[in-house]
């Protein structure tokens, strides 16, 4: 850490952990494959999600209803972190199947109201970035006005009963927090640094195959940060991932062609991964094999 700011190194971490994962390819047998996401009672054409941002309006007038609407268009699931009922509204009414991300407000009395919005605006499902509750160098994190506190598993576990929609737990990097989230009955965790709040942080696919053997595929995985193409997706469908999330990499395109720049985006990594699990003969998500990826150990 620097003065206080993040310095980048978990995003440095974790690309080159990335680039260390190899693929064997297998070609007996092969057909063209099926990338189909089912996953809470919806069918999806890409295991592809847009991440949980927010503040997209900086970089194109409706930024968030676009990059939802470019996720429909694509067949994909969206994500929503912070931000306005109405957004939350408008990407919805965009067509999207959306995933609301909600902050660990200290004030828990808004993260119900939160939720009960979610569930009335029509949201897919609902969760909290349990990573977001402090800040370098200023104790408890503060945004927008509103403090933050750490989530408790007591609190979680309340939570989870409030709301019939699936409840997310967004920011998950261990075992004990994979463990706790399965004791409060959650039906999804997103394996994330968050672009790296804490510097050193383990790579998301270093501790997903741990995280999966916990979890048996009773709960589905989301997995982001650093995933830059459809074989970065593939690596981690492979590691045990469910779907992925796509953050950073969606802005440029965002800002140059709204939702169809997005739209692009997801298709041509969905193509990038279909290729990849053609030439490896996996037909379909439900097919990941795990001996397929080789750890290389060394630099190039
Ligand atoms: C501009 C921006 C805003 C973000 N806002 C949120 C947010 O409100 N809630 C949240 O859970 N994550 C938020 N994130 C984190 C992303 O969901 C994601 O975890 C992170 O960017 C790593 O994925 P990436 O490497 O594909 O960008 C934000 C990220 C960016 C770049």
């Amino acid at each position: 850490m620097a003065n206080g700011r993040r310095t980048g190194v978990s995003d440095v971490i974790t690309k080159a952990y990335l680039d260390s994962l190899l693929l064997e390819v297998r070609h007996l047998d092969a057909c063209l494959p099926d990338t189909t996401l089912e996953i809470y009672g919806k069918t999806f054409k890409t295991p592809i999600t847009t991440a949980a941002l927010s503040h997209m309006s900086k970089n194109c007038a409706d930024g968030m209803v676009k990059m939802a609407k470019g996720a429909h268009l694509a067949g994909a699931i969206a994500f929503s972190g912070l931000g306005a009922k109405e957004e939350l509204e408008g990407m919805i009414a965009a067509g999207a199947s959306v995933i609301k991300i909600i902050k660990p407000y200290k004030d828990r009395d808004s993260i119900y109201d939160k939720i009960r919005h979610a569930e009335k605006a029509g949201a897919f499902a609902v969760g909290i970035d349990i990573d977001h509750a402090f800040s370098r160098g200023r104790g408890y994190d503060e945004i927008e006005g509103m403090e933050m506190r750490p989530l408790q598993l007591h609190e979680l576990c309340d939570m989870v009963k409030a709301t019939k929609l699936p409840f997310i737990i967004k920011g998950v990097l261990s075992i004990r927090d994979a463990e706790k989230c399965l004791e409060a009955g959650v039906q999804g965790m997103v394996i994330s640094h968050h672009n790296g709040r804490l510097d050193y942080s383990v790579p998301p696919l270093m501790i997903l195959p741990e995280i999966q053997k916990r979890t048996m595929g009773r709960i589905p995985l989301f997995v982001d940060c650093g995933l830059e193409s459809g074989i970065d997706v593939f690596k981690a469908l492979l590691l045990g991932a469910t779907a992925c999330s796509i953050g950073r990499p969606l802005i440029p395109r965002l800002k140059e062609q709204g939702e169809e720049g997005v739209r692009d985006v997801i298709l041509e990594m969905t193509k990038d991964l279909e290729y990849a699990m053609a030439m490896t003969s996996t037909k379909s998500l439900k097919d990941m094999d795990s001996s397929v990826v080789h750890f290389g150990n060394f630099t190039w």
